[in-house]
């Protein structure tokens, strides 16, 4: 008996050597300890050992059963760490790859004008305030010098919400309730940028745009206080080489009033389609603040002057980036958009 358990050791030591997975493994299980398994079969063969010899082959037996499970446990754990090995063989990461390029947004111009333009007031001292885009024609018109029925109304083709409310059809609103929360009246340095509306729509109007309002209010502020600073604006924001001129104009909160152009950025001065052969470009309407409006913002118009301007930011930005129609600031064409991605390098 024991010669044969021997020989069924070396032989299972020979299949195990050569199992190559865990299916094979479980198959040596099968074949040797399933239900008509070459050691459960000899296990059965007791009952055919004569008595004395019983215990002895009882013992065979068992060596043969505990070979076959040392072997079994170590060949499993020996299977499962190279089938971990060569998992994280597989999973290796190579740090020296170019990685992936990843398809990012760029920022839009409307976004990239509006902080362009308030960094440039902020570093002369502004702060920027915002405004209901829903207003009341109070804001809006009244305490602006529009009384009820002025012409000027007409001008601003208002989306009107009912008889009190409407969509602002200028950030000059914002003037009216900076002077309002203003409860010290203390001198004020905004400027108001945001979305306003009109109805419009053509290549060069939007229903909806966007302005900027600028407003400055204290003692002894004089026209010369208005140019200075509105060259500053325009020098910065299109280069130093850029010539500002004032127009007589009018608007009912300001007094006197003015329009103000800037030489052509595309043809310099020298007359182009853009500039329709003038070499200039209306920039901003501005002006000395109103009495009335100063008064009814709560300010003493003997004590007090200001200056206002407000211009429009899509055409700053169509000017800026030469945007020829309005309309692709506001439909998201991708191909549009993309545009800006590398400008944002510049
Ligand atoms: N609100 C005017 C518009 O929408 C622009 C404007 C003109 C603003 C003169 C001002 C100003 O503050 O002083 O056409």
């Amino acid at each position: 008996m024991k010669e044969k358990i021997d020989l069924l050791i070396k032989e299972m030591e020979q299949k195990f050597k050569s199992c190559t997975s865990m299916q094979e493994l479980n198959d040596l299980k099968v074949f040797y300890l399933g239900k008509k398994g070459v050691i459960t079969e000899l296990n059965n063969g007791i009952k055919d050992v004569p008595p004395s010899e019983k215990k002895d082959y009882g013992m065979e037996v068992n060596r043969a059963r505990t070979f076959f499970n040392d072997a079994f446990e170590e060949k499993k754990e020996k299977l499962e760490e190279e089938r971990i090995n060569q998992k994280l063989k597989e999973e290796t990461i190579d740090i020296s790859l170019p990685s992936e390029k990843h398809i990012t947004g760029s920022k839009h111009p409307f976004n990239r004008i509006i902080e362009e333009v308030e960094d440039l007031f902020v570093s002369m001292g502004y702060d920027v305030v915002d405004g209901p885009e829903l207003e009341d024609d109070e804001h809006c018109f009244r305490l602006l010098n529009y009384t009820v029925g002025h012409p000027a109304r007409d001008a601003q083709d208002t989306f009107y919400i009912d008889e009190e409310y409407l969509l602002r059809t200028q950030t000059s609103a914002s003037q009216s309730r900076v002077m309002q929360a203003n409860t010290e009246k203390s001198p004020i340095r905004v400027i108001c940028p945001g979305k306003t509306y009109r109805r419009d729509d053509d290549a060069t109007h939007s229903h909806q745009f966007g302005q900027v309002e600028g407003l400055v209010i204290d003692k002894n502020i004089s026209l010369a206080d208005l140019k200075g600073t509105l060259e500053t604006f325009a020098k910065k924001l299109l280069g130093e080489n850029t010539k500002v001129r004032f127009r007589p104009s009018y608007f009912p909160f300001t007094s006197p009033s003015c329009e103000v152009d800037v030489t052509c950025f595309k043809c310099g001065g020298k007359g182009c389609p853009l500039c329709k052969k003038t070499g200039w470009i209306e920039l901003l309407g501005a002006g000395m603040v109103h009495p009335n409006v100063l008064r009814m913002g709560g300010y003493d118009p003997d004590k007090f002057t200001g200056f206002a301007f407000g211009t429009g930011l899509d055409r700053l930005a169509m000017f800026k980036y030469a945007i020829p129609d309005i309309r692709l600031m506001y439909t998201n064409d991708i191909r549009f958009l993309k545009q800006f991605n590398r400008k944002e390098e510049d």
